[in-house]
């Protein structure tokens, strides 16, 4: 449909093959194929059709259409097919297929993620989706940067913040157990406790240090249990690493990467960046003046891209919080008052939507509020020691990267994990990195989703992924 609707010239003959998104007076049928949010208008001659066929050209009905692709006379399109015959291929009850073209919930759309697909929303963010995929892959490959694909499977849980998904072997009913009835990993298929990973940056480190600069993209896991609008237990992740570069370089890379995909969206899919565009102009005017964007989306993707992220230290961002709630007047519902405190993302947003008014980059955060691995500061004072650590904050996202310079100094990390309880046995594969030409690098990981999320406009990060899986929702 695509390629008809691009076409230079009429034809005297073309086929299409799609589903029928409407059928309007017994003679046009809007027929999409998924190419294009822009349907190809196919016109009956309904006097010579059979009844019992056009009773049949209804509302997700699957067609193939054949005839002349002629100039259109009707407004809104430039070509339309001339149906010389056409054939049903699949019926679609009108009584009973559930994408009939009116307003659906949001929550209805969900319960029914493998349909929704169907819908001009759904079809634009998922062509978004994938063309977003193929920029990050375009965007490090130009670079040099080499794919790796870490497991997804693996033993060490490389945030250290307890949230995974435990892996087992066996069908449940033969899972070896402990006397106590627990799962004996021991015996179990890996000899040991497995999980699904929150990160493929451990593994991904030491194959930067053999091939210098890499990136992951694949499937991330977190049993954390947040039902927020930002959150999923499946997720996917990009994680660039590089062998040499200091916590700057590691600002420049995330900064010019992002620009690179978002323009790149920007290029590829316009027509279905402005059907969101406009789909949510449409929701915004039910909402009160306050609550809505100041910016439309395509507005907002290219301020991205013609301004720089601010720069600003965890430090810096306390003070401007500090300053902005006074005693009286309750901005937050949770008051920063000591340095030290983790962020939360009322205070994200509040710096990005509010304070800074752009995209922010939160630099050197205090050592205990961060992983592991993070580089520690030299000059810090003690009690007060700070970490190589960035996060990215985006207007109506929030954190849509974490990311740090890494701790290069074997004594160091070997400290940090001591103090932590990290199993230093455990970890000896990746503390190689550090025993055998040790050097400086950094990385981060951008959470795909969120930056879908970002770049279509949507609001829930359920709706940027083909099947999410959230607390209590994993039906497919
Ligand atoms: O900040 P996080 O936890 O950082 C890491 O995992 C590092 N190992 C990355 C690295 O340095 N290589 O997660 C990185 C990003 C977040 O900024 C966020 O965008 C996304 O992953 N993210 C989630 N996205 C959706 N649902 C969740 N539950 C997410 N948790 C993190
Ligand atoms: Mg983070």
């Amino acid at each position: 449909v695509k390629e008809l609707l691009n076409s230079a010239s009429t034809l005297p003959e073309v086929n299409a093959k799609g589903w029928v998104r409407t059928f309007r007076n017994n003679q046009f049928i809007a027929l999409n194929d998924g190419s294009t949010i822009n349907n190809i208008q196919c016109v009956v001659d309904f006097e010579n059709t059979a009844d019992e066929i056009l009773k049949r050209i209804t509302t997700g009905a699957a067609v193939s259409v054949t005839g002349a692709l002629v100039e259109s006379k009707g407004a809104g399109q430039k070509y339309e097919i001339q149906v010389a015959t056409l054939e049903i291929l699949g019926d679609s009850d009108p009584e009973k297929f559930p994408m009939q073209p009116k307003k659906h919930s949001m929550e209805f759309l969900r319960e029914n993620a493998h349909l929704r697909v169907r819908t001009n929303a759904f079809g634009a963010i998922m062509r978004v989706r994938s063309v977003l995929s193929f920029a990050v892959h375009s965007y490090f490959q130009e670079k040099g940067f080499v794919y790796v694909n870490t497991p997804i499977i693996t033993g060490s849980d490389a945030e250290g913040a307890g949230e995974m998904f435990k892996v087992t072997a066996l069908p449940f009913d033969n899972t070896p157990r402990t006397e106590d009835g627990k799962v004996n990993y021991k015996e179990d298929f890996f000899g040991k406790e497995t999980n699904l990973t929150v990160s493929g940056q451990l593994e991904g480190e030491t194959f930067a240090m053999a091939l210098g600069q890499i990136y992951t993209f694949g499937p991330t896991f977190r049993a954390e249990n947040s039902n927020t609008s930002r959150h999923l237990a499946e997720f996917w992740m990009i994680e660039p690493e590089v062998a040499f570069n200091d916590l700057n370089d590691n600002m420049d890379l995330a900064e010019e990467f992002i620009q690179y995909v978002i323009k790149y969206a920007l290029e590829k899919c316009p027509e279905d960046l402005k059907f969101l565009e406009s789909r949510l102009l449409d929701e915004e005017k039910s909402k009160p003046q306050a609550e809505r964007s100041e910016m439309a989306l395509l507005e907002k993707l290219d301020f991205v891209l013609k301004n720089n992220f601010k720069r600003v230290s965890y430090t810096e961002a306390i003070s401007i919080l500090r300053d902005s709630t006074p005693n009286k007047k309750k901005k937050f519902n949770y008051i920063i008052n000591e340095w030290g405190a983790d962020l939360q993302s009322e205070h994200e947003r509040y710096l990005v939507e509010k304070h800074f008014k752009c995209p922010v980059i939160l630099f050197d955060y205090p050592a205990n509020i961060k992983a592991f691995y993070m580089r520690l500061n030299d000059d810090t004072e003690p009690g007060k020691e700070t970490v190589r650590a960035m996060d990215i904050l985006f207007p109506g996202i929030g954190e849509i990267v974490g990311g740090s310079q890494r701790e290069e100094r074997y004594d160091v990390l070997i400290e940090k994990m001591k103090a932590l309880g990290i199993d230093e046995e455990e970890l000896s594969w990746y503390l190689d990195t550090r025993r055998f030409g040790s050097a400086v690098h950094s990385g981060f990981g951008l959470g795909f989703e969120r930056l879908v999320l970002f770049v279509t406009g949507m609001t829930n990060i359920r709706d940027v992924i083909p099947f999410p899986r959230t607390p209590g929702s994993a039906e497919f």
